[in-house]
């Protein structure tokens, strides 16, 4: 018996240490510290894919890769113009632009590649994104069919969806928030293609 928790204990210890330089993905949106006890720097949205860069106790340092807009970095999003937000900083100077890695022009603005690091508790990362997808598509078979039949994910585009699903003001049944968090990011993962 002892032996046995003897096992467990390095098994999980080891599971720990293989985590680092893996990419996992935030099972909810997550607040993001600056050290792995406190110093808020903003949130990480839900279903964001992080580079896990060391653990401490339960809270993992990850980083979040993307584009952000050169004027005004303060948001990380997975592609130039496409409004499918990564991450979200209050602070200034979290979010590092690197021109060199890319820059693109859409519409008139400016966005280049950017990054940001931070500490979150190490509950919120997820494997398999495939886990997340189905907790969203049920989510939308059982919240989006009450009033009209449910519309397809592929109906709009990612920029579309997040018009119709906003943050503020949406009606009865469209909105983005609380149990929507997760439905919303993949219904813009599996929109029409921009
Ligand atoms: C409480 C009832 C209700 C629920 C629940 C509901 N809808 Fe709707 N939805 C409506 C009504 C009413 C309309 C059409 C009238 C309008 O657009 O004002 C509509 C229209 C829409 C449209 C078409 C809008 C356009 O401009 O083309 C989309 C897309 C849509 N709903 C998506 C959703 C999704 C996704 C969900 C689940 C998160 C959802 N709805 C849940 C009532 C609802």
């Amino acid at each position: 018996m002892k032996k046995s928790l003897l096992l467990l204990g390095l098994l999980s210890s080891f599971a720990a240490v293989a985590t680092a330089g893996e990419t996992l993905y935030t099972s909810h949106s997550v607040k993001v510290n600056a050290s792995a006890d406190a110093d808020y720097l903003g949130m990480l949205d839900v279903a964001t894919p992080v580079e896990v860069l060391e653990t401490k106790g339960d809270m993992s340092k990850v980083r979040v890769s993307g584009w952000s807009l050169k004027e005004y970095p303060s948001q990380i999003f997975k592609e130039a113009g496409l409004r499918i937000e990564y991450a979200s900083f209050d602070e200034e100077g979290v979010v590092k632009l690197n021109p060199k890695a890319g820059e693109k022009t859409v519409q008139g603005n400016v966005w280049q590649r950017s990054t940001a690091e931070g500490w979150i508790p190490s509950k919120m990362l997820e494997k398999d994104i495939e886990v997340l997808w189905k907790a969203g598509k049920d989510r939308q078979a059982a919240a989006c069919s009450a009033c009209h039949g449910a519309p397809a994910a592929s109906h709009f585009t990612a920029n579309q969806w997040a018009s119709l699903l906003p943050v503020r003001g949406g009606r009865a049944g469209h909105t983005r928030r609380g149990n929507n968090e997760l439905m919303f990011k993949w219904l813009q993962e599996h929109a029409k293609p921009m």
